[in-house]
């Protein structure tokens, strides 16, 4: 009785660390002197990754400072300028003013981007004489511009906020820009990426065109590497009619821009560009430590690496051709009407049925050798936190590590609490 107990109060407290404890938007949203702040944040989605990370600090700006910082720059620039705004460790006011030896240097986000020479990615935080403390870019020949104003909040020792009076600037993040969306050419970074075949069908059925024209409004890609389009199970394209093909290619798509910190916080199912009044076309994501997962109902993915992070448009490679529910479900098809066996029929916008995922008679265009289903893309690690970052060439990321070592630690420990209890 009383192990049972122990059992289902550690396994709550495992339960808890997995989730994210704090919620950067909700703990500024009664403060107005930072709502232009929080503003961003959300805008960036950098409140997500935000989110995601425990023992931070984030340096907040009231309006007026926020306002300057951002002035007319794009949203990818902003978000760069922001990213040097959180620090990957936790500083209370008291931590603050005993720093050893009066300086340090801490990490910040913008150093997770991999895009970030030489010290661009850490702060300069110096305890100065008569109690003030200097922020600066850590970079040479940066000056301690900021300065520590006043403490917001703290959640200790997961996240605290600090007020600083002026922005932190690293050399050239404001004017050497991160490259924007529309400097991104989709099937060059696709082709970089291992993506060839991808390329190819979105080129021939149309679909990039959609995609490009989508992209202003935010747009996310999930881009099955060639060897998922080799592996076995994939279905033969070659036996899709057009619309079902185009129906495929546009479910590797969401419109909106979604970086991974905010792929790892999505909990509902979410739409995709397939999407339509007659077919759901939705996707489940599943995140466990540092690796996202996406659930089409009838296969899963990894999301392998981020390509492209230029807000408004994401670039992801994923493991295996995501196959929607929608075309290829197993269950007997509610079937409106007979079903023909394939017929190349001009295009009816509903589902229809399709050859089931194993059914592949006829050899697909596709097909070749063995390769194993789970195969990692060239090159990448097959697993762990490092390869959330492979091959990332733009202006972020994917560099969102929460240390799964620290979860698997409360694991065992819990394990071993409940093991010697029960043996007790
Ligand atoms: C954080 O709070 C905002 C505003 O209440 C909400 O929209 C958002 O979904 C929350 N994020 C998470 C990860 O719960
Ligand atoms: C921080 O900047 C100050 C002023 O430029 C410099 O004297 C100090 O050495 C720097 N601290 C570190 C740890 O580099
Ligand atoms: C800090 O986060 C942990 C889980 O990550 C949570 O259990 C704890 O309550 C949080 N502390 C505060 C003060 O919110
Ligand atoms: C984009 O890259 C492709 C090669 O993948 C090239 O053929 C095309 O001309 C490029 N488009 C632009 C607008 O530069």
């Amino acid at each position: 009785m009383g192990a049972l107990h122990l059992l289902f109060l550690t396994l709550s407290a495992v339960a808890i660390t997995a989730v994210t404890a704090h919620n950067i938007t909700d703990m500024l949203a009664p403060l107005p002197d930072y709502s232009v702040f929080n503003k961003y944040l959300t805008e960036t989605k950098l409140a997500d990754e935000i989110n995601t990370r425990d023992s931070i600090t984030v340096l907040v700006l009231n309006n007026a400072a926020m306002t300057a910082l951002a002035g007319n720059h794009p949203p990818s620039v902003i978000k760069n300028a922001l990213r040097l705004h959180v620090l990957l460790d936790y500083y209370d006011p008291t931590k603050l003013h005993k720093i050893s030896e009066g300086s340090v240097l801490t990490t910040t986000l913008y150093q997770t981007t991999g895009n970030a020479p030489g010290k661009l990615g850490f702060v300069n935080i110096t305890d100065l004489k008569g109690g003030k403390v200097g922020f600066g870019s850590a970079a040479p020949g940066s000056k301690l511009d900021s300065s520590y104003t006043k403490s917001v909040k703290q959640l200790p020792y997961n996240i605290s906020v600090l007020e600083i009076n002026q922005p932190i600037i690293a050399p050239g993040i404001l004017t050497a820009p991160a490259p924007s969306a529309s400097d991104v050419n989709i099937t060059a970074a696709l082709e970089k990426a291992g993506c060839k075949t991808f390329v190819q069908l979105i080129t021939s059925s149309g679909v990039l065109k959609v995609f490009e024209s989508a992209v202003s409004k935010g747009l996310t890609l999930f881009a099955p590497s060639d060897e998922a389009f080799k592996a076995k199970g994939v279905p033969d394209l070659g036996k899709l009619t057009n619309a079902e093909l185009v129906s495929l290619l546009q479910y590797h798509a969401l419109a909106s821009y979604t970086p991974f910190g905010t792929l790892k916080t999505t909990k509902a199912p979410i739409t995709t560009l397939a999407t339509n009044g007659a077919g759901k076309y939705d996707l489940k994501v599943k995140t466990a430590g540092d690796s996202v997962t996406l659930d089409t109902g009838v296969d899963s993915s990894r999301v392998a690496s981020t390509v492209v992070d230029a807000t408004p448009l994401c670039i992801f490679t994923v493991d295996n051709v995501l196959l929607p529910a929608d075309l290829f479900g197993k269950s007997p098809s509610p079937a409106p009407g007979p079903a023909p066996e394939v017929s190349p029929s001009p295009a009816p916008s509903g589902p229809v049925p399709a050859p089931a995922p194993g059914s592949a008679a006829a050899p697909s265009p596709f097909l070749s050798p063995p390769a194993p289903p789970t195969s990692a893309p060239a090159g990448g690690p097959a697993e762990g936190p490092a390869a959330e970052s492979q091959n990332s060439s733009s202006d972020d990321s994917a560099g969102v590590v929460i240390a799964p070592a620290v979860v698997q630690a409360l694991v065992s420990v819990a394990l071993s609490v409940i093991i010697s209890v029960l043996l007790s």
